[in-house]
């Protein structure tokens, strides 16, 4: 299995990515960081405790990160996730206590601990930990397997026109993270807004029949109706457990290897990913950008990590 920590803003798709890693065998999820984003850092916090209670890994540390951006003010996703970060389903208070360490020094002793180029960092939130912790400890660069994140886009943005929101919350960290010198994947809007909860998926969803399948039914009606309110969506996108789903079946995604950066710049374009495709990426190019979904492959690995979870 594949040793990996998330660093998160749960989050109802967050919440989904933590339990597609949770019940997937091939991944073995060891350590989760929190960063503000979908609300504040003590909500989504308490949210990832609080899914992790209802999804049988209390036993996974759970340590507090960033509370805002490097540089940007703090602003939360309130009209998504609504007010707590998680609205939707009655949730089970937390079984265990936070990791007493800042989530950046999680994030940093679980890559050093352990064997060289077996750590992958999935981050489905604000980039600001992962920035943090490189700056703090440049080792943990050669030091992991491989970085994915979901946020960025190749065309088009949800938070701006042209930015997505986990990189208009901390654009500046996200240019650190794609400009250190690690293997990092970008799991954007163009892939994830193929990943829908139809009412097929949901169907499929609800025969599972579990507590925890049921919370996931729960947060989806809630986190569906936001989307169709403020952002027209029939049916809505769940980003972050893509980023989870490359890292079990990387033929679940089309891949492409690309130059990678994101706009500072004050104005229109600020927190905009860029990648290039003009032509076949330059020797050494360490950045890749996710092009494709196979949407079934990736709803069945979500009810199966479900069906294995049962009722913890
Ligand atoms: C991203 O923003 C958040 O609201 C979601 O959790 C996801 O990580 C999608 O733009
Ligand atoms: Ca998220």
């Amino acid at each position: 299995a594949r040793t990996v920590l998330i660093d998160c803003d749960p989050g109802h798709d967050d919440a989904i990515a933590l339990l597609l890693a949770q019940g997937n065998p091939l991944i073995d999820l060891v350590a989760v960081s929190t960063v503000a984003g979908n609300q504040t850092l003590a909500k989504v916090t308490r949210n990832a405790q609080a899914i992790a209670a209802a999804g049988g890994f209390s036993h996974v540390p759970i340590a507090q990160g960033a509370s805002r951006g490097l540089i940007t003010e703090p602003f939360v996703a309130e009209e998504i996730h609504g007010e707590t970060g998680l609205d939707g389903p009655q949730l089970p208070s937390a079984q265990a206590e936070l990791d007493p360490r800042h989530g950046v020094n999680l994030i940093i002793d679980t890559v050093m601990s352990r064997p060289a180029r077996t750590v992958t960092l999935v981050a489905t939130g604000p980039l600001t930990n992962l920035a943090l912790a490189v700056r703090l400890e440049p080792r943990i660069v050669e030091r992991v397997q491989e970085v994915v994140f979901m946020g960025g886009a190749i065309n088009g943005g949800n938070y701006t026109p042209v930015a997505e929101f986990n990189i208009a919350v901390d654009p500046e960290a996200a240019h650190v993270v794609v400009h250190e010198n690690w293997d990092v994947t970008m799991v954007g809007l163009d892939v994830t807004h193929q990943a829908l909860a139809t009412p097929r998926v949901r169907t499929a969803l609800a025969a599972v029949g579990t507590r925890p399948a049921q919370i996931v039914g729960e947060m989806l009606d809630f986190y569906g109706a936001a989307y169709t309110e403020s952002q027209g969506f029939e049916h809505p996108p769940v980003h972050d457990p893509v980023a989870v789903a490359l890292v079990i079946d990387p033929t679940v995604l089309t891949v492409r290897r690309a130059v990678l950066d994101v706009s500072l710049a004050e104005g229109p374009t600020r927190g905009m990913t860029v990648a290039d495709l003009r032509s076949p990426a330059p020797e050494g190019c360490r950045t890749r950008v996710a092009v494709g979904l196979d949407a079934d492959r990736y709803w069945e690995l979500v009810v199966d990590a479900l069906t294995r979870i049962g009722e913890p």
